[in-house]
Formats: structure tokens, C-alpha cells, sequence
């Protein structure tokens, strides 16, 4: 049994002796499927999780979950300090006068491998005994809590084993081969990809570092919470995204410690709502999580129960945000910030600017930008949508003479009234008016929603049909 708190410095020994024994029984239990653990997915299309057999994990037991302390956060950043950089934590002055909120950001994006995850991963890893370590270390991840390891355990000599799902961005299986560590792409999921680790690292002695849930790897997390309160005084609020609830746990918890006013508000993408369902349930519950979100980072169908036992009372409110939101987050991080922001790290932001919270106008809010770890063609895909959204890349179509000039005459006029052609397309055969006019097919740039407005009323003066689709 794992004791509720863990001492600061080494691992203490009751943890050890019941380690080494989980170790040995794990193989023979990983065949039995637990599932009175959780409750039954909530519906039957629950992406890994459901009919997947669980595995042991010493670490995260739900049935003895582990509340972590402030003092464990306080060891960890003694700890990690001057191995994990003290990122910026600032004040955006555009965001504050878009949104009307005095709002900071904390840019954990600006970490070595791009996030956070370094806090956790180097804290947990710090933390094995010395005769351990040789053995090294094992996880599941798909991205950025793998680079975190496998960069640490490079720098600290620690052999690190990953288990990458298939569908990992080969970006990042080749960096973390850069790193030196041993990766295995394996699995349809995380999930699959977790069950295969647990068992790898049973066989071979490696030790699993969940990455938002050993209790080490949200006391690491927690250290952001302290670095905010030196950085920036009199906070009111502090929005934090979830996955498995690592981030939130630890930070609530610092935050919480330190300063009891200030209100918690965990940020979940909607595809997938499971920390939500475990905190109105009080326990875990497997939830669908839908695939292909901008927020993948935070796709956790069964969030971590040491993180839930946690963070359980700390957390003031809970917001969801669709990707349109995400995408347009993201948009305006690049625009107003110059910051490079994935999905999961954006989503604070996108909850501010959805307008769900109007409780903190004229607040000092901090926003933490978890991590920018996002592949350039995606993102060169986002920018488009979130142009889009935003009603700046705008499609219309307009019916104009196909006789000699009659579309230079509608590009000219588009040129007059400001707006930029990205692409034109003539349809001619299923215009059914008469046989000389062509439907044009345009993309273009404008400027604002006030511009568009503008070019609308501009070509409705000189042609009949003209249509405006927008999101
Ligand atoms: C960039 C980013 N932000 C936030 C999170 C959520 O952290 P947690 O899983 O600890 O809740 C993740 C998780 O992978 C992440 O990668």
C-alpha cells in the first residue's frame, strides 16, 4: 500500500519493498481485467478504454490513490531547480485589452522539448534511488511527456524506454530517438501502448512514469504554481488545461496552499470531458474521447486518480471549448504574441476568449501556455481555419458574363474593394440560368468582419447573384 504522503528527498522504503513485490506479481495479475475499478464507458464507442485489460501501475492505484502534499511540491522544484528552465511568465498587453482582462501568461511552451512535462518527468526521475536507475525508466506517451523523459534521462544517464501509440508524428519518434531512448511504436492507442509498457517495464524491471499521474510527476507540475506566485502579484484567477489532470492537480494545489483566493478554473477541450465526469462522479470514469481533436495532448479517456484525489476540492469551476475556439486561440497566440502554441496549451485562452467566463473582466488572470509542440503542416492548417473563423479568408461565388472579360472585370472589382484572391474556380456546368455566365468560385483575404461586410455590399451593387458562406 502506498502511504498517502510521500516524504521529501529519496523514495521512502515502505514505497520501495511494496514496489519490488507489485513488480513481481504484476505479470501473472496483468490478465485479469479489473473492472470495478470504473464505471462502464459512457457510451460504446469509448476510444481505448473499455475493452483494453488494464495493468497494473504501483504508482496509480485507484482503489489507494495518493493525495499529494505541498511539501512534495516544495522538494520538487528544490529539486528540478537549474535542470528545467523558470520560464516567462508576462503580461499580454493586446489579449488584456481584446479580452478586458489583466491577463498573464505563463510560457511553459519556451521549456527545452516544448512543455511542461519536463517539471514531472525530471522530478520523478530524480527522485529513483541511485541502484535503481541503470535499470531506467519506461512509459506510454504520444508526445510530449516522452520528450520530456527521454531528454531528462539523457542528461541525467537514466536509460528511458518509450512506448509511442502508431499514429505518433514521426517528428517526434525521431527526437526522441535523438534523445538516445529506446522508443517502440506500438499500439492502436495510448492505451494499448500503456499496456504494453507496464508489462515491457514488469519484465525488465523498468520503473513506469505515468505522466499525469505518478504522484512525483504532479508534484513537478506543481512547481509552475510556485513560480507564478513569485512572478506575478495579486492573482485573482489562474485557467489551466487538463488531460489526465496532472498540470491542474499540482498548480491547484501550490496556488491553493499559498493563496486560498485564488480560483481554480480547469479548461477541457469538449471532445473529451473526463475530468469533469470523474469530478461530478467523485471516482474515475472511462469517457469517449474523440479522435482528431486540435487539443490531442488532452485526450485522456480515464483521467489519473491521484491527480483526482488530489486536486479534489481546489478546483472552483470547469469550462469545455470546442475546436473552433481552439483554433482561433491559436490564431490569435501567433498574431498577438508571437507564440507558437499546440491545441492543448491554447485551450485557457480559447475558454477567456469564448466568452464562458465573464466573471473575470477586470481580473488578473494568468493563462498557462502548456506547450507549443505542434507539426508545421498542422499548423499551417489551423492558421487557414482560424483565418476563416474569424471571417477574414472569406468563399463566395458570384455569376458573371462568361463573354470575353467578364471575369477580369470581377477580379478587378474585388481588387478595388481591398480584398485579396487566394484561389478562383469557374463553374460552367451546372449553371442552369443561360449559357454565357460563369460561376466564379472565389477564396479570398479581407481585413475584418467590418471589411467583409463591405466587399458583400460592393459586388451585390454591381451583380445579381452573388452568395457569402460562411462558418
Ligand atoms: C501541452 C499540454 N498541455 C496540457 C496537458 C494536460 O496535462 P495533464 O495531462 O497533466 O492534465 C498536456 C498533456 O499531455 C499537454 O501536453
Amino acid at each position: 500500500m502506498l502511504p498517502a504522503k510521500l516524504s521529501n528527498g529519496v523514495l521512502a522504503s515502505s514505497i520501495r519493498g511494496s514496489f519490488q513485490k507489485l513488480i513481481a506479481s504484476s505479470v501473472l495479475r496483468q490478465q485479469v481485467r479489473r473492472t470495478h475499478d470504473v464505471e462502464k464507458p459512457i457510451d460504446g464507442s469509448c476510444v481505448g478504454c473499455g475493452n483494453e485489460l488494464l495493468q497494473d501501475d504501483p504508482f496509480c492505484n485507484p482503489k489507494n490513490p495518493v493525495k499529494v502534499q505541498f511539501s512534495d511540491i516544495s522538494a520538487a522544484a528544490y529539486n528540478i531547480r537549474g535542470g528545467v528552465r523558470r520560464t516567462p511568465c508576462t503580461r499580454s498587453n493586446q489579449l488584456s485589452k481584446l479580452l478586458g482582462i489583466d491577463l498573464f501568461l505563463k510560457k511553459e511552451y519556451l521549456q527545452a522539448t516544448g512543455s511542461f512535462k519536463e517539471r514531472g518527468a525530471r522530478y520523478a526521475m530524480l527522485r529513483i534511488p541511485e541502484f535503481e536507475r541503470p535499470k531506467g525508466v519506461i512509459a506510454a506517451s504520444a508526445g510530449n511527456h516522452a520528450l520530456a523523459l527521454c531528454h531528462h534521462g539523457q542528461q541525467l544517464g537514466i536509460p528511458v524506454t518509450v512506448v509511442m501509440p502508431v499514429f505518433a508524428p514521426l517528428m517526434k519518434i525521431s527526437c526522441c530517438r535523438a534523445y538516445g531512448a529506446n522508443v517502440i511504436v506500438k499500439g492502436r492507442n495510448i492505451q494499448e501502448s500503456k499496456g504494453h509498457a507496464l508489462q515491457l517495464g514488469a519484465e525488465q524491471g523498468m520503473r513506469y512514469i505515468n505522466g499525469y499521474d505518478h504522484p512525483d510527476v504532479v508534484a513537478g507540475q506543481g512547481t509552475i504554481g510556485l513560480e507564478i506566485l513569485d512572478q506575478v502579484n495579486d492573482l485573482d484567477a489562474a485557467v489551466i488545461p487538463i488531460g489526465g489532470g496532472g498540470l491542474i492537480a499540482g498548480m491547484a494545489l501550490a496556488l491553493k496552499t499559498l493563496r486560498p483566493e485564488i480560483k481554480i478554473i480547469g479548461v477541457e477541450a469538449e471532445t473529451c470531458p473526463s475530468f469533469q465526469n470523474a469530478l461530478t462522479k467523485g471516482h474515475l470514469v472511462p469517457t469517449s474521447c474523440g479522435s482528431g481533436s486540435l487539443a490531442d495532448g488532452l485526450a485522456v479517456p480515464t483521467v489519473g486518480c491521484n491527480a483526482l484525489e488530489t486536486v479534489k476540492g481546489l478546483i472552483d469551476q470547469m469550462v469545455t471549448v470546442d475546436e473552433q475556439s481552439i483554433a482561433l486561440a491559436i490564431l490569435r497566440l501567433i498574431e498577438m504574441e508571437k507564440a507558437i502554441v499546440e491545441g492543448a496549451g491554447a485551450v485557457g485562452l480559447a475558454a477567456l476568449m469564448s466568452g464562458k467566463l465573464p466573471e473575470l473582466q477586470n481580473k488578473r488572470v494568468i493563462n498557462i501556455l502548456s506547450g507549443g509542440n505542434i507539426d508545421t503542416t498542422v499548423l499551417g492548417r489551423i492558421i487557414e481555419r482560424g483565418l476563416a473563423i474569424d471571417g477574414r479568408l472569406i468563399r463566395f461565388d458570384v455569376l458573371v458574363s462568361d463573354r470575353p472579360g467578364g471575369v477580369a472585370q470581377l477580379t478587378t472589382v474585388i481588387a478595388e474593394l481591398g480584398a485579396s484572391i487566394k484561389y478562383i474556380f469557374n463553374e460552367r456546368a451546372w449553371v442552369t440560368t443561360d449559357m454565357f455566365s460563369v460561376r466564379c468560385k472565389i477564396v479570398a483575404e479581407a481585413r475584418d468582419a467590418e471589411h467583409v461586410k463591405e466587399i458583400e455590399a460592393g459586388l451585390r451593387k454591381r451583380y445579381n447573384q452573388v452568395n457569402f458562406k460562411f462558418i
